[in-house]
C-alpha cells in the first residue's frame, strides 16, 4: 500500500508499505482523508523530536475493513472519525471521564507498519497519511455515512482540540470576552465553539490580514493584524479590562507573554499552541495576585465517544461549521505543495484524499 514516509529529513510517497493486521480489541482502517495539522509540520522541521522513519498525519477519517479478536464496535464498513487516544481505559482518568490524562494515551510510539523489512513508527498512535492503519477499536468512532469523510477527518484533531478547549476546558459562558490567537484549524475552532457558547466578545489576533473574512464567518466580532502594531493595546482598546479567556493557538514565549497581558482580573489563558521542548516562558509573578491563570491544555480535554456525536449534532444543525474549514483537497502525489501551501499560511485546513 502507499503511505507518505518521513525519514527524518523528507516526506517521500512510497508504494509497497504494508501495516500488521488488527490483534484483539484492534481495527483495520482504510483512510479516505486526512487534514494536515501543524503537529505534523512540528515533527517535520524538528520543533517535536520524534524518532523515524515515521508515517505521520494524526487527523483522519476512513472505513472499518477488518475487526480483530473480541471487537464489538465499530463494525466492518462503518465510517469512522480517528483519534489519538489510544488509552487503557481502565486508569482513574480514563473512568472518570478525562482520557486525555490516561497515562497509556501519550508518548508511546510503535511499529506496526514496514517497508521492505525495516520497521516505521507511528504517530499519535495513529499516522493517517497511510492507505491503512491498525487502531484500538476505541480509537475509531463511527459516524453516520452521509457526512463526507474529507470533512468528518478534521474532527480528529482540529475540531475536538478547538470546540474542546472552550467547552470542556475553559468552560466559556454567554456574554464573556475570548481573544484567541492564531486563526488556522485550531482557531477558527475556538472562535466558533466560543459563539456557539454564547460569547459576547471574540477578537480573532493573526498575523495574516487575509484570515479576516473567515474569521468573522466563524464567528469573531473583530480581527486584529499582529504586524499592524501593538496587539494588546489593540486588545484593551475592544475590552478595556482585557478578555476572560485568551487562547494561545501558535505557541512560543511571546506570544504567551502577550497573551498573559490580555487578560482581566480572573482571566484564564489556555495554552493550546505546542512550543519547542527548550523554550521557557517568563511572567511577572504579580500577575496572578488577581486570579488569573494558565490551563495547558491537551487535545480539548475532549471525550471522543461523547463529544463527536454532539459536535455533529451542531454541524447538522449548522451551528458548527466544518465544511468551511476545508480550503483545499491534494493528491497523494501531491503532498509536497500541500506542505508548501500550509507553511505559507495559503490554508484553513488543507486534506489529503487517501485512495487515488
Ligand atoms: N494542544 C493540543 O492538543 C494541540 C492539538 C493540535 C494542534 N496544536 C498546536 O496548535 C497550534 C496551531 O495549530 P494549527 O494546526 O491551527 O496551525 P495552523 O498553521 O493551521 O494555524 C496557525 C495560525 O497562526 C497564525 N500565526 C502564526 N504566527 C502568529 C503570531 N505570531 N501571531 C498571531 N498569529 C500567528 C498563522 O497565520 C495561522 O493562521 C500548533 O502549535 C499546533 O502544534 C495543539
Ligand atoms: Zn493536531
Ligand atoms: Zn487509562
Amino acid at each position: 500500500m502507499k503511505a507518505i514516509v518521513f525519514d527524518g529529513t523528507e516526506n517521500k510517497l512510497v508504494d509497497g508499505v504494508t501495516v500488521r493486521g488488527p490483534g484483539p480489541g484492534e481495527v483495520q482502517v482504510r483512510i479516505v482523508a486526512s487534514g494536515l495539522c501543524q503537529s505534523d509540520l512540528s515533527v517535520v522541521n524538528g520543533k517535536i523530536p520524534f524518532p523515524s522513519p515515521v508515517i505521520l498525519g494524526h487527523e483522519g477519517a476512513g472505513i472499518v475493513e477488518a475487526v480483530g479478536p473480541g471487537v464489538t464496535m465499530p463494525a466492518v464498513g462503518d465510517h469512522v472519525v480517528l483519534t489519538t487516544l489510544a488509552t487503557c481505559g481502565q486508569c482513574a482518568p480514563c473512568t472518570s471521564g478525562h482520557p486525555t490524562m490516561c497515562r497509556e494515551s501519550f508518548g508511546k510510539t510503535a511499529t506496526p507498519f514496514e517497508l521492505d523489512g525495516t520497521p516505521i513508527h507511528n504517530f499519535a498512535a495513529l499516522s493517517t497519511f497511510s492507505e491503512r492503519i491498525v487502531v484500538q477499536a476505541g480509537q475509531a468512532i463511527s459516524i453516520p455515512k452521509d457526512i463526507p469523510l474529507t470533512t468528518a477527518c478534521l474532527i480528529g484533531c482540529a475540531v475536538l482540540t478547538g470546540v474542546g478547549a472552550v467547552l470542556n476546558r475553559a468552560r466559556v459562558s454567554p456574554g464573556d470576552s475570548v481573544v484567541v490567537i492564531g486563526a488556522g484549524g485550531i482557531g477558527l475552532n475556538v472562535i466558533q465553539a466560543a459563539r456557539v457558547a454564547g460569547a459576547a466578545t471574540i477578537i480573532a489576533v493573526d498575523t495574516n490580514p487575509e484570515k479576516e473574512p473567515k474569521t468573522s464567518l466563524f464567528g469573531a466580532t473583530h480581527f486584529i493584524n499582529a504586524m499592524a502594531g501593538d496587539t494588546v493595546a489593540a486588545v484593551r482598546e475592544v475590552i478595556a479590562g482585557g478578555a476572560a479567556h485568551v487562547f494561545d493557538c501558535v505557541g512560543g514565549e511571546a506570544i504567551t507573554s502577550q497573551a498573559m497581558e490580555m487578560l482581566d482580573w480572573g482571566g484564564q489563558l489556555i495554552m493550546l499552541g505546542v512550543a519547542g521542548p527548550e523554550t521557557k516562558l517568563s511572567v511577572p509573578a504579580s500577575t496572578f495576585y488577581m486570579d488569573r491563570s494558565v490551563l495547558g491544555c491537551r487535545y480539548g480535554s475532549s471525550r471522543p465517544g461523547a463529544d463527536i456525536p454532539k459536535y455533529l449534532d451542531l454541524y447538522r444543525s449548522g451551528r458548527l461549521l466544518l465544511d468551511e474549514l476545508v480550503t483545499k483537497t491534494y493528491e497523494l502525489e501531491d503532498f509536497e505543495s500541500l506542505l508548501d501551501d500550509a507553511r505559507n499560511g495559503r490554508l484553513d485546513r488543507g486534506v489529503l484524499l487517501m485512495q487515488s
